[in-house]
């Protein structure tokens, strides 16, 4: 595994933990930590993880990005710009439809780009006590690259959504949950217990099964019912294919054996799939 100056890797178990490291600037997301992550996207994809889970070194998520690198200094070379964009844009794209099931486990300290980068995984795990805000309007912008998108698509509530971004008003992990931002917030004491639980199951199930839930569930929402049921049929048998046909072969011959109750925990994997 290679080493970075601002991230920590650590792949293990099927999952890839990834973990923002730079506390002393609040894991604020730099031209470096930008590029990294594009070098660890594909680490991880080597290694054929399962599960990412994503989260900060210290007291802080993230502080959304960098503000001092990623604007200030280069704002008058637009071609070093450009390219910190490309890297920006690029994991952050990546990263939302790649096939290993994302978790955030939001620590801390979690503004802006951090937000964006929350809004985009599939799972986030929050500490009740971790602070949330969109605070760009602070310094006198609004949420952009991806932002505005994040939270409008996690937080149901036009009401409250635009309360968050037009004040800049900060809440708390317990909050974000209440929102709809997180999956779940628990006690900052109780955080890596949770995330470690919930690593665990998603672990015993399948690769394949994952991705390709996360990819139905996604291109569904823009279908109409009918078509939704012809694409999920195609899908199915897609996986099946893939999968050697182990939902009937070895999970429903499992069950018609009494082995195990699929309503209460998954079957036995027996190959890599
Ligand atoms: N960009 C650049 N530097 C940042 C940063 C960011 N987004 N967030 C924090 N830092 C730096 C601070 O400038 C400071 O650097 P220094 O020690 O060299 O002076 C260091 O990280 C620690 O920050 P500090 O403000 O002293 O920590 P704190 O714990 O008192 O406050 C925050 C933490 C997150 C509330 C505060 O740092 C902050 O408001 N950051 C900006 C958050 C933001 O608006 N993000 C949106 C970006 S899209």
């Amino acid at each position: 595994m290679s080493t970075y100056q601002t991230v920590l890797l650590d792949i293990r178990d099927n999952a890839a933990y990834v973990t923002f490291n730079r506390p002393e600037k609040r894991n604020c997301m730099s031209p470096t930590l930008h590029a990294e992550m594009c070098k660890v996207l594909d680490e991880i994809e080597k290694a054929r993880c399962k599960v990412i889970v994503l989260t900060g070194a210290g007291d802080a998520f993230c502080a959304g990005m960098d503000l001092e690198q990623c604007f200030l200094e280069p704002f008058d070379k637009p071609e070093l710009m450009a390219e910190i964009n490309t890297n920006a844009f690029g994991w952050f794209t990546r990263i939302k439809k790649i096939s290993a099931v994302t978790i955030g486990k939001v620590n801390g300290w979690c503004f802006g780009g951090g937000m964006a980068l929350a809004g985009v995984l599939d799972i986030v795990i929050a500490a009740d006590e971790s602070t949330w805000g969109l605070s760009e309007i602070n310094f006198g912008i609004f949420p952009g690259g991806g932002t505005t998108w994040a939270y409008a698509n996690n937080m149901p509530s036009r009401k409250k959504a635009l309360y968050y971004a037009l004040t800049g008003e900060t809440f708390t992990g317990k909050r974000a949950h209440d929102l709809g931002y997180a999956t779940k917030s628990v006690p900052l004491a109780q955080l890596d217990a949770e995330t470690d639980r919930v690593v665990k199951m998603l672990t015993r199930l399948g690769r394949v099964v994952l991705g390709k839930t996360k990819e139905v569930y996604e291109k569904v929402l823009d279908m109409d019912f009918e078509v939704a049921i012809d694409y999920e049929m195609a899908k199915m048998w897609e996986l099946s294919r893939e999968t050697n046909d182990d939902w009937v072969r070895t999970a429903l011959v499992s069950f018609k054996k009494r082995e195990f109750k699929p309503g209460l925990q998954s079957y036995e994997l027996k190959r890599d799939v």
